[in-house]
């Protein structure tokens, strides 16, 4: 019997190619060359599957022009890149790479949070451009991290991870707004207190947002959110392009309304509001809070396990829609 075709839309790890050539008929992007969204229909036109990264769009233009489409395996826990409604109604399953990176994401929320405050990468262009001839008392003197109130907007795997790194490494006292309040035994192990978001936004020395994107969350953080916040605060998104208002943030940043941020997301990314670009106090990091090898190979693994699992043992591991194609298909007359 002639293997299922699949195509991985991005460069990827060789080890991941080679597990996935054994069961498949494999076409690859190791080029990486910057598709369209038509060269993209093009490549996926006679797949049964297809690995793709949170750049890659399925929407439903794309899904009417690969009829052989059965599943759109994420190599990423959000997926705001799969139009879930269209891929249901189309009988198309979509996956995400949850878990494997929430340890190495909250680290990495950890890392700006501390850059942004204590003015890492501001003082190091500065040392950098040859400008430090002496010391003085205030240079470069930011917001302590230890002791300080940390807000988490968003308290999943990863809102949660931040919370035990900060109330445990660093002592601080974190308060955490979410759709829903967590048991008694996660908030004591987190040792965290449910606020509003507004109490969060007045009472935190530190505001960390990992929240998913929805068309709920956009500008969750904007002008209004911005003026609620000390001008000692700190803002880290590690979380979504769009759940900030990038351009009401670099104005906060320039007029000094709050002191610093750390951005790992954009709206709109790869490019980047030009007025960020140009405020001294923020970090801006590329889309890499996941980007350690093991944890980036980890979620390769798991797009291409369930990859595996749906087309040739018929179990996804990490489904999204399975049981909205399961009732789609009950209620079919
Ligand atoms: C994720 O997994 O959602 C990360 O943001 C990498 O895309």
């Amino acid at each position: 019997m002639s293997k299922q075709r699949i195509l991985i839309a991005r460069a990827m790890f060789p080890e991941v190619i080679d597990k996935l050539a054994v069961h498949f008929e494999v076409e690859s992007n190791q080029e990486d060359a910057p598709w369209s969204q038509e060269e993209f229909a093009k490549h996926l036109a006679d797949k049964q599957g297809v690995f793709t990264t949170g750049s890659d769009r399925i929407d439903a233009a794309l899904l009417s022009a690969c009829p052989h489409l059965k599943i759109c395996a994420n190599m990423a826990v959000g997926y705001n890149n799969f139009d879930i409604a269209a891929m249901t109604a189309a009988g198309v399953l979509g996956t995400n790479a949850p878990g494997v990176l929430n340890e190495t994401t909250a680290d990495f929320g950890f890392a700006l949070l501390m850059a942004a405050a204590r003015r890492v990468s501001e003082s190091e262009h500065w040392l950098r451009a040859g400008q430090w001839d002496r010391w003085r008392y205030d240079l470069f003197a930011g917001t302590d991290i230890h002791g300080s109130t940390l807000g988490i907007i968003g308290m999943g795997r990863i809102g949660q991870g931040i919370a035990r790194r900060g109330a445990h490494g660093f002592g601080m006292q974190v308060i955490y707004h979410n759709r829903s309040q967590l048991d008694a035994a996660t908030e004591a192990e987190c040792k965290a207190r449910y606020v509003g978001k507004e109490e969060l936004l007045r009472s935190a020395d530190h505001v960390v947002l990992v929240v998913p994107y929805t068309p709920e969350s956009r500008h969750t953080i904007g002008a209004a959110e911005l003026a609620m916040m000390k001008p000692t605060a700190t803002l880290v998104n590690v979380a979504r392009g769009g759940i900030v208002d990038d351009a009401a943030l670099a104005a906060a940043l320039r007029e000094k309304r709050i002191a610093a941020a750390g951005l790992d997301v954009f709206e709109g990314e790869p490019s980047v509001h030009p007025d960020l670009l140009t405020v001294p106090n923020v970090v801006l990091t590329p889309h890499i809070a996941s980007a350690s090898n093991a944890t980036r190979l980890a979620m390769a693994n798991l797009a291409a396990d369930n990859l595996i699992g749906f087309l040739i043992h018929g179990k996804p591991l990490t489904p999204l829609n399975l049981e909205a194609m399961a009732s789609k298909t009950a209620s079919a007359p």
